[in-house]
């Protein structure tokens, strides 16, 4: 018995040791595989390049599988319970922001962001950016283009960083055209990740550290985080910085803000000094289990995909529950149905507060219009001014990057239940003021319910912006696509 049981083990741990050997031997050779097949395509390729390549197209015969997934951010179709890759009218389903944002470009216009294909067509068509003919205030500066196309590495390179912050908005028009692609991201002779704005460079310099240093895997984060942060344009060259020499939370942020008197503009209703959020993707997912952890954002927005027995990073860069097969389950053994809800689950908790939260502020600066006209002075309303900033700027950076109620569940739940909670603070103290000006009881407010009536009860004409900026896409931007066509700079059919 004993023997027959000694040799059943052995034949058990020949095969057990053939099997090891064997899956060793496939992922040797897979990597070895993989490694050869890179180094070819590498070596092999037929577009050699230098320098910054703008033109996505020219990549497409030496890299087919990424230029195509790349390309598919053009694909809109993919909807989850809170986003997906199709624009959605975020004023019409929160008409509080267009009070939040009276007289700023935001109160005309915002919209969810969809794949990086359609950038520089989504920047070009917003009311936000205004148009040239009026040449109004609310033109923007070339700063608004740094973050839509490779184009801007190479016009900083042509013509000085300075110079490209300093341009105005249409001027840069016929030099912008290509939208975010591989030279944001690569180096078009390696093909290696490359940071190709100065931003992030600088940043990291005045925090004493080396951006050079980055790990392969901090890469796959850093190449993302120099678009999605939060950022600021620094002075009258509008040189664009972010606001990270005291750290990077919501709380070091405004400190920094403060500490330079700043502000993006004055609310004209509430008269507070409002700072604008822009999308801390970056700040706040550091925030979460996730990041600290070392997951980057390419594991979750970049999975690897196999075809034709060739593994390559898919580039269709979207929400990752369009496939969590690939994404989570990489790492997660449940079910893809209970991911998916996990998602959900702390986004809907998130927005709950979100939610209360916009009510009440918009609340308040309705009812710090309503004290001012009853005689409140600089003096009361100092301290009311000063809860609106902090609990628009904690909604504001709570939400505007979209995915931070996953990536950062508890840090987003923190972030705008302080901000509910100055909102409040802020009508408490209002009451109070009202009431020593002789008004007792609640505040009559006017119905700012949907985008319409919010957008009218602030002053917009949004039929002559829409006619203008029709205007606009009918005449000059054809002209700019047919200079830029003719210089060589657009080689993508129109
Ligand atoms: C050069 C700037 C830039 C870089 C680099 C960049 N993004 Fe974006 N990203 C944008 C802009 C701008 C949009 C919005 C485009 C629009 O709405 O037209 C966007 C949109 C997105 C979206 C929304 C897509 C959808 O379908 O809803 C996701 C997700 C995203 N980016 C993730 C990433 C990740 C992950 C990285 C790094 C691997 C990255 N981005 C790098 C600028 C950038
Ligand atoms: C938003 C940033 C971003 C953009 C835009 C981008 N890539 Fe990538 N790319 C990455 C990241 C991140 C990786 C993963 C690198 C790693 O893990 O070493 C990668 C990997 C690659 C690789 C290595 C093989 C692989 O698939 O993993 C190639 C080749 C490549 N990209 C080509 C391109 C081409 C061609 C374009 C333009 C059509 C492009 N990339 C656009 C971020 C980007
Ligand atoms: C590259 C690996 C990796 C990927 C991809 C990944 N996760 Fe995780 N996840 C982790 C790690 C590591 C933790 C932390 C768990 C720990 O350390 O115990 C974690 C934690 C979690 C938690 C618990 C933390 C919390 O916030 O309560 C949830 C839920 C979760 N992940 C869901 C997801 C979902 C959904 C996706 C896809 C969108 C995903 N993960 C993708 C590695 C990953
Ligand atoms: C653990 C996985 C994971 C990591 C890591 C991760 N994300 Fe996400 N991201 C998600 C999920 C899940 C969503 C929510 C998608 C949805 O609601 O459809 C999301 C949403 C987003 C969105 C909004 C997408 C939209 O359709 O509007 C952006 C932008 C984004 N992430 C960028 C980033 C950036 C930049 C990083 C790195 C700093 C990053 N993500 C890291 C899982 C991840």
């Amino acid at each position: 018995m004993a023997k027959k049981l000694k040799a059943w083990q052995g034949w058990l741990i020949y095969g057990g040791s053939l099997v090891v050997v064997f899956v060793l031997g496939i992922i040797v050779s897979s990597l070895i595989e993989r490694r050869s097949e890179v180094a070819s395509i590498f070596n092999n390729r037929q577009t050699k390049m230098s320098g910054i390549v703008t033109q996505n197209e020219k990549f497409k015969v030496d890299f087919p599988n990424e230029y195509e997934s790349w390309k598919a951010t053009e694909d809109t179709t993919f909807k989850s319970e809170f986003n997906g890759n199709a624009q959605h009218d975020d004023l019409a389903s929160h008409p509080a922001e267009v009070i939040f944002w009276a007289g700023y470009a935001f109160s005309r216009d915002y919209a969810s962001p969809r794949g990086h294909y359609h950038a520089l067509e989504d920047m070009r068509n917003t009311l936000r950016t205004g148009t040239p003919f009026t040449r109004d205030q609310n033109i923007q500066p070339g700063t608004c283009w740094t973050c839509k196309s490779p184009d801007v590495p190479r016009y900083m390179k042509e013509h000085g960083i300075a110079n490209f912050y300093k341009a105005k908005w249409s001027d840069l028009g016929a030099e912008i055209v290509n939208p975010i692609g591989c030279s944001d991201c690569h180096d078009p002779a390696t093909m290696n990740l490359r940071i190709s704005r100065p931003a992030l460079i600088e940043a990291f310099k005045r925090q004493g550290r080396d951006i050079t240093k980055a790990s392969q895997q901090e890469m796959r984060t850093l190449v993302c985080a120099q678009c999605h942060v939060e950022y600021y344009f620094k002075g009258d060259g509008k040189y664009l910085t972010f606001p990270w020499d005291k750290g990077l939370t919501v709380e070091n942020i405004e400190a920094y803000y403060d500490s330079l008197n700043y502000s993006d503009f004055v609310n004209p209703i509430s008269r507070t000094p409002i700072l604008k959020a822009q999308h801390p993707g970056y700040e706040t997912t550091r925030m979460g289990i996730h990041a600290q952890r070392g997951v980057s954002c390419a594991d979750c927005h970049m999975p690897y995909k196999s075809e034709g027995g060739i593994k390559y990073s898919d580039h269709q860069i979207m929400s990752p529950l369009a496939h969590i097969d690939r994404t989570c389950q990489t790492c997660h053994r449940q079910d893809a149905e209970v991911l998916r809800q996990n998602v959900y689950d702390r986004q809907r908790k998130c927005e709950e507060i979100r939610d209360k939260l916009e009510t009440e502020l918009c609340k308040a600066h309705l009812e710090a219009q309503f004290a001012w006209n009853h005689g409140a002075t600089q003096q009361e309303m100092q301290p009311v001014l000063k809860l609106i900033r902090q609990s628009q700027w904690r909604w504001d950076f709570g939400v505007a990057s979209h995915g931070a109620a996953f990536h950062a569940p508890q840090e987003i739940m923190r972030i705008l239940g302080n901000g509910l909670e100055r909102a409040l603070q802020a009508r408490l103290a209002i009451a109070k003021i009202v009431a020593k000006h002789g008004f007792t009881g609640d505040i009559p407010l006017p119905d700012v319910s949907t985008k319409e009536k919010a957008q009218k009860y602030i002053g917009l004409d949004m039929n002559k912006l829409r006619a203008e900026k029709q205007r606009f896409i009918n005449t000059i931007i054809p002209k700019w696509l047919q200079e830029a066509k003719a210089k060589g700079r657009l080689t993508r059919e129109m």
